[in-house]
């Protein structure tokens, strides 16, 4: 698939199964990630991949997080929470270390990881393995970054869910670029 193919036909896939991506594909996924542009050159991504048995830990991370916001969540919310980290075969989790004190601010150096991300998403699309971006409480949660292995100061930008999409692919949603477009005041 070629580039423009591959930017303008992305979808998210909500639904994934088995097989994930393998590790060659991830190698390459992590490659395009690499290559985000990124304001003074700090390369502010980390990346944690979690495959197999790893997301279950993840799953005891979200659950220790929901009881700490919801003290008294029941059986099923806790069993209901520990299921989203096996939402999909493979997980890349994609945080912003940020350097601190420096010209480019903290804002820039979420936005480069979140560019990073993008790319991960669309060279996904282009290797016909599906994805899924996600945030919610575990990208907010002080908790769930200090368990990822993060400081305060650093932020938790995806939570990419990747693997086979499962049933048929979403529709394109007809969009129009000129409803996006503003003239300058
Ligand atoms: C920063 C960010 C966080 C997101 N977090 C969530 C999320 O937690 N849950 C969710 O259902 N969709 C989330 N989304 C949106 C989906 O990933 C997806 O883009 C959206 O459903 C539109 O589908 P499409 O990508 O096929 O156009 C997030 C998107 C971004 C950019």
């Amino acid at each position: 698939m070629d580039a423009l193919t591959a930017l303008t036909t992305r979808v998210s896939s909500p639904r994934l199964e088995a097989p994930g991506p393998s590790g060659e594909d991830i190698e390459q996924l992590l490659q395009a990630a690499i290559r985000a542009p990124d304001h003074g050159i700090l390369r502010p991504w980390r990346f944690l991949v979690l495959q197999g048995e790893a997301r279950h830990k993840l799953g005891d991370i979200m659950v220790e997080q929901l009881l700490a916001k919801q003290p008294d969540a029941d059986e099923r919310s806790r069993e209901a929470m520990r299921g989203k980290a096996l939402r999909a075969p493979t997980l890349i989790i994609a945080v912003a270390e940020i350097t601190e004190g420096h010209k480019v601010p903290a804002w820039e150096q979420i936005l480069a990881v979140g560019a990073a991300v993008q790319n991960m998403m669309v060279a996904a699309h282009a290797m016909g393995i599906g994805a899924m971006w996600r945030t919610g409480d575990m990208a907010n949660s002080e908790l769930a970054k200090a368990r990822l292995g993060f400081a305060a100061k650093d932020q938790v930008v995806a939570y990419l869910y990747l693997g086979t999409p499962s049933g048929p692919g979403k529709p394109l949603p007809a969009e129009n670029p000129a409803d996006y477009l503003r003239d300058l005041p």
